[in-house]
């Protein structure tokens, strides 16, 4: 089989020399990549890095091998166009179709899904005019990842930053995993928040009530949807994994502070999806100091409290008209029947039922479940990645948002 044929854009700022893990992310996993980079670029990273690190030519103007007409063919036949980092200048020029140059006339003639990975200083990111191109951009169906916030050149700190390159890989490889045909950025102008990760309820300085609730579910959530062109909240209790590129991410580490944190996202959100495992109590009494153990006397029990239930109070409570809200169901047994009531309990639009065990979904890279609908609808979900499911999710909840 032909190897998948992606372009890599690279224009001119500092995050180029991350563009050089991302390019190689690519060519190890199976893509045939060319990269385009523009003259800037070449001030960060020379010619021959983009040329022998990809296998081909990485030239910049239209006037080179002018006979294989590149500022066509390179558009016409990929089936990815990646461009990172993508400057403000090139997102202007993107958005108002100028073509000065081989990226931006490889730009005007690609069919296939273009992912944007912008980088810059925050003041350039918040510009009107940027912000502009950027809306330009996405409302033509082009998926802009929004940057991170963090270290900038020099001593700035603040929103601009290239998100990780494996992330942008992972982004990458999901949209060609969604393949021809299927729209890419079928949730652009949505906010969706999902929550994931395991709570921990403290019950001394040292010690917590937890669960063993990896976040690979939700965070597999995030990835898709942003992918497909969402605006992202994740509300990660605990987790260790990285942020996915994209996503707005909002650290929290117990139950109640996870309801604050999703309510306040909810707020404009057209979507939330509860994929965290939300401890039901917590001790009912929080110890300054370490418990210690005394010598010939029992423990003292643990009083418990019960918890909010996040799910049951943002359905019960729609933050907007027309909310779908999602969410997930761990079980032992009775799988469906539990499911059915558990959705009717919570008054959620879908429930994902999981079946686990000692090794089953916990941890794991796979899932396997059955999505049931509050309109009688029931979509068994075979065995396979996190990210299918998490598709699928996206799939059912895409023709329920208003
Ligand atoms: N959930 C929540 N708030 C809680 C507990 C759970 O929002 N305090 C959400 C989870 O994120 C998940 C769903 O509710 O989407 C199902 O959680 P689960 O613990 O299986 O439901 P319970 O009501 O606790 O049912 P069970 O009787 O099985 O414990």
């Amino acid at each position: 089989m032909d190897k998948p044929k992606v372009v890599l854009g690279v224009s001119g700022g500092i995050a180029a020399y991350k563009a050089c893990e991302l390019l190689r992310r690519l060519t190890e996993s199976g893509h045939d990549v060319r990269v385009v980079p523009t003259a800037s670029a070449l001030h960060f990273v020379g010619e021959a890095t983009w040329s022998a690190l990809s296998g081909n030519p990485a030239g910049t103007e239209v006037w080179e091998s002018v006979h294989e007409v590149p500022h066509v063919r390179i558009g016409q036949e990929a089936e990815l166009v990646v461009v990172a980092p993508a400057t403000a200048d090139m997102l202007a020029k993107a958005a108002h179709g100028l073509a000065d140059d081989l990226l931006t006339n490889t730009l005007l003639t690609a069919r296939c899904p273009v992912v944007f990975a912008p980088a810059m200083h925050t003041e350039m990111w918040e510009n009107q005019a940027t912000q502009e191109n950027v809306a330009t951009l996405r409302r033509r169906g082009a998926i802009v990842i929004e940057p991170a916030v963090g270290r900038l050149t020099g001593v700035d700190t603040g929103k601009g930053r290239l998100p990780d390159p494996g992330e942008i890989f992972e982004v990458c490889r999901r949209v060609l995993a969604r393949g021809a045909g299927q729209p890419t950025a079928d949730l652009a102008g949505r906010h969706v928040v999902i929550s994931a990760g395991g709570t921990r309820e403290p019950l001394d300085p040292v010690r917590f009530l937890g669960n063993r609730s990896s976040g690979k579910q939700g965070y597999a959530l995030a990835r898709t949807a942003v992918a497909r062109g969402a605006r992202v909240t994740l509300v990660a209790a605990n987790s260790e994994l990285p942020d996915p590129a994209g996503a707005d991410v909002v650290r929290v580490g117990t139950a109640v502070q996870m309801r604050e944190a999703v309510l306040a996202a909810a707020a404009d959100a057209d979507a939330v999806v509860m994929a965290a495992a939300v401890a039901d109590f917590r001790p009912a009494q929080y110890a300054e100091g370490k418990i210690k153990k005394r010598d010939g006397r029992e423990p003292e029990p643990v009083a418990l409290v019960r918890n909010p239930d996040i799910l049951a109070e943002i359905s019960a409570d729609r933050a907007r008209p027309g909310q779908v809200v999602v969410g997930f169901a761990a079980e032992t047994d009775e799988v469906l029947a539990n499911g059915r009531a558990k959705l009717a309990r919570k008054g959620c639009d879908l429930l994902v039922v999981n079946e686990v065990g000692e090794r089953k979904t916990f941890g794991s890279e796979e899932n396997e479940a059955v999505v049931l609908g509050a309109d009688g609808s029931e979509t068994a979900v075979p065995h396979g990645p996190k990210e299918s499911l998490a598709d699928i999710v996206w799939d059912l909840v895409a023709p329920r948002l208003f």
